[in-house]
């Protein structure tokens, strides 16, 4: 209670002042944040995290799925890949910026160095690996990071059907010799080939700020 009554005087005193109203109105968001945070429970919001990382990913993948189909059908799968190269991130980051929220693919035998795992990412998908490796189902997931401040949506991107197999497939096989000419052009150091249906690729790795997640409820 103290600190609403703090915060209540801070607001009048930025209010009596009138110098910045955009200033105001995020301490009055707060004001409004701590209240309702006081009245949900650490289970409602990370259930909501969940639902809500869900929806972004795969919001995220039917865009990316979306261009790439598009691109194969008007290019073929050679330009396709130097699309992809331009595109995926970007993509990403315009899905991402719509929620205020990170999104990223992490993988171990990455294409992109930028998709490289990261630390705090790396136990995750090595339990991704592990459960893959000994046909377990695998679940999406939620930890906290920096204290809780940031919630990490995580769920494991497996092989769905032949179509990736033409750019993440065996080379000669599934990888025609004109297709692989250009991934090593465009990826020198390329670890995201001679996969199969059902092997991981590696995950969605999202970081939903846990103000953003608070809104929602
Ligand atoms: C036309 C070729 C092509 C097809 C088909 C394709 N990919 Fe990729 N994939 C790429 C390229 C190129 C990249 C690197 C994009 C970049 O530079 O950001 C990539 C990157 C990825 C990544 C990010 C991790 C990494 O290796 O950098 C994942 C995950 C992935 N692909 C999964 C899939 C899945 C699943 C499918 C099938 C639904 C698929 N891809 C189909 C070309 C393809």
């Amino acid at each position: 209670m103290k600190k609403i009554f703090y915060l209540l005087f801070v607001l009048t005193a930025i209010w009596s002042c009138n110098s910045n109203e955009r200033v105001s109105k995020e301490v009055f968001d707060d004001v409004n944040r701590s209240m309702k945070v006081k009245k949900l429970s650490e289970s409602q919001i990370l259930e909501e995290a969940m639902k809500w990382g869900e929806e972004i990913s795969t919001e995220a993948q039917t865009q990316l799925i979306g261009a790439l189909q598009n691109a194969i059908a008007e290019k073929g799968v050679e330009e396709a890949i130097r699309f992809c190269k331009v595109q995926a991130l970007p993509i990403l980051a315009e899905v991402g910026d719509k929620y205020n929220v990170s999104i990223r693919r992490a993988s171990n035998d990455y294409r992109n160095p930028e998709d490289q795992v990261k630390d705090y990412e790396a136990e995750i998908l090595d339990a991704y690996a592990y459960n893959t490796e000994n046909a377990i189902k695998n679940e999406p997931n939620i930890q906290k990071l920096d204290n809780g401040e940031f919630l990490l949506f995580t769920k494991a991107i497996q092989i769905p059907n032949s179509l990736c197999l033409n750019c993440h497939g065996e080379p000669g096989k599934d990888i025609t010799d004109e297709t692989l000419k250009v991934i090593e052009e465009l990826y020198p150091d390329d670890k995201a080939k001679g996969h199969q249906i059902g092997d991981l690729r590696g995950m969605w790795s999202i970081r939903l700020p846990r103000a953003e997640v608070i809104k929602r409820l």
